[in-house]
C-alpha cells in the first residue's frame, strides 16, 4: 500500500552522514510506491515551543509562525515519519528538537495524530552505540505516547566526517527501512 511518509532532518551537512542515509532511504520508500515529502529542519527557521497552548487560535498550528507551520500539516496527513539526525552531545541536535518539541501544538491543538508509523535513522562519531541513547529513547517514548508505531530504527556508531558513513552499512540499512513501512 503507497504511504505518505514525511521525512525530518536534523544535520546542517548536505553531505553529510544522516543526509547520506537519508537519501538512501527516501530512494527506496519511492521506488517502493510511497509518496515522501522531506523538510530538512536545520535548513529552515524553526525556534523551540513557547508553551503559550495558543495553538491554532490563529488558524495555523503555531500563533509563532515559522517555518514549523509548514511541517505541522504534513505531520497531521503523514501515515508514517521518519527522523533523521546526528548525535550532538548525546542528544538531539536543536536544529530538529524545535520540530519535536512543536509537535506539542498538535496535541494542544486537538488534532488525531495517533496510529502512525515512526522511524529513526541517527549516527555518531564513537564506537558505542548507546552514545545514541540520547536520541533513540526521547523518540521511542514520544512516539509511545503519541501511539505511533516504531517500525525500525538505523543506528550507526562510529562515523565522524562526511563519507565515513560509505564504509558502513548505513545507507543499505536505511534503505532497508523503506520495507518496514
Ligand atoms: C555539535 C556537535 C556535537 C557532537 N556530539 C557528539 C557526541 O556527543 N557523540 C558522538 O559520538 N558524536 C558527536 N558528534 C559527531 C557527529 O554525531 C558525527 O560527526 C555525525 O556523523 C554527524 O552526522 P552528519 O554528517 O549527518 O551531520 C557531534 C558533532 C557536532 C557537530
Amino acid at each position: 500500500m503507497s504511504k505518505k511518509i514525511v521525512v525530518i532532518t536534523g544535520s546542517p551537512r548536505k553531505n553529510g552522514n544522516s543526509f547520506a542515509m537519508t537519501d538512501a532511504f527516501i530512494k527506496a520508500a519511492k521506488a517502493k510506491g510511497h509518496t515522501v515529502t522531506r523538510f530538512d529542519a536545520a535548513m529552515m527557521k524553526i525556534n523551540g515551543c513557547h508553551a503559550c497552548e495558543t495553538c491554532y487560535k490563529t488558524g495555523k498550528a503555531c500563533s509563532f509562525d515559522d517555518d514549523f507551520n509548514l511541517i505541522a500539516p504534513a505531520i497531521v496527513d503523514a501515515d508514517a515519519i521518519v527522523f533523521t539526525m546526528p548525535v550532538y552531545w548525546y542528544s538531539i541536535p536543536a536544529q530538529i528538537k524545535g520540530v519535536i518539541d512543536r509537535i506539542y501544538s498538535l496535541v494542544i491543538g486537538g488534532k488525531d495524530i495517533t496510529g502512525k508509523e515512526c522511524a529513526l535513522i541517527t549516527c555518531c562519531e564513537e564506537d558505542d552505540t548507546s552514545v545514541m541513547d540520547g536520541v533513540r529513547i526521547p523518540i521511542e517514548r514520544s512516539a509511545a505516547l503519541l501511539k505511533w508505531k516504531m517500525v525500525g530504527e538505523v543506528l550507526i556508531p562510529g562515523v565522524l566526517n562526511a563519507g565515513d558513513i560509505d564504509k558502513t552499512d548505513g545507507c543499505k540499512k536505511a534503505a532497508a527501512l523503506a520495507d518496514l513501512i
